[in-house]
């Protein structure tokens, strides 16, 4: 479903010069499978996403999305996939209600497929307490949640959330990862970044380690578990930074 060949991304900075945001990096996401990217803050996370989601162009390697490919087929791309960004901005003075109806007819969506959709997405992420409040006076979560409900609304094969659970409540984060859980039950592709370890832990079939815009690994849960010392995500993570930072010090 998404296939990456030596995907880098290196950015211009006039402190820093040229920053290598993604080193070469291939990797492929099956069909129905929840892949998550692991990392901390700075790793490339976001960078990795957006170059999928067609936002940001690569500086060298290639990839596909569905069958469309990532440099000459972004409309495709786009089409397929539902991507909720970490800096979305939502209009404070509509209500969840009014943007989901705006976004249905933003994907060309007709009425009918836009209410049955709608609600469909209301249920799910539990938004019915809030639906019809302005969205300048809703909770971090809450919003949170609108902002999933209108990346998603065009129902596509493929989701791409960029830490969907960043900073929020305990309560609104399981709300979300079940939502997730049950969305993979139905057979959608999904790729979600988080540094959060134990979220990675109980959702993915598959999970990137990333560290400084390398991939350290990839593998099953239980791959990690019987390869590693560590019983946790969290202490595998740090097994596998300090072996890499002891063979870059070696080299
Ligand atoms: N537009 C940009 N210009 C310069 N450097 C950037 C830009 N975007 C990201 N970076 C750098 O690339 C690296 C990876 O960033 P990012 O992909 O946002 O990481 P993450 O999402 O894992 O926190 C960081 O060092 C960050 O400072
Ligand atoms: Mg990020």
């Amino acid at each position: 479903m998404i296939r990456t060949e030596g995907i880098k991304k290196v950015f211009w900075d006039k402190k820093e010069g040229e920053v290598v945001a993604l080193h070469p990096t291939s990797l492929s996401v099956n069909e129905g499978e929840v892949f998550g990217v692991l990392g901390p803050n700075g790793a490339g996370k976001t960078t990795l996403l957006r170059m999928l989601a067609t936002i940001l162009t690569p500086t060298d390697g290639s990839g596909e999305v569905n069958g469309y490919d990532i440099l000459s087929q972004k409309e495709e791309v786009k089409s397929s996939i539902g991507f909720l960004s970490g800096n979305t901005k939502l209009y404070g003075r509509l209500t969840p209600t009014e943007i989901l109806n705006y976004f249905g007819e933003l994907y060309g969506l007709g009425k009918e497929e836009i209410r049955v959709r709608k609600e469909e997405l209301i249920t799910l992420l539990n938004m019915e307490e809030f639906i019809d409040k302005k969205v300048e006076k809703l909770s971090t979560g809450q919003t949170q949640k609108v902002s999933i409900a209108r990346a998603l609304l065009h129902d596509p094969d493929i989701y791409m959330l960029d830490e969907p659970t960043l900073g929020l409540d305990i309560l609104t984060s399981k709300s979300i990862i079940e939502f997730i859980r049950g969305e993979a039950g139905r057979g959608k592709t999904i790729i979600f970044s988080t540094h959060y370890m134990e979220e990675a832990e109980v959702l993915c079939d598959r999970v990137a380690l990333l560290h400084k815009g390398r991939i350290l690994d990839i593998d099953t849960t239980e791959g990690y578990y019987n390869k590693c010392q560590g019983n946790n995500l969290r202490d595998i993570f740090f097994e596998y930074v300090n072996k890499s930072e002891g063979d870059i010090n070696e080299s």
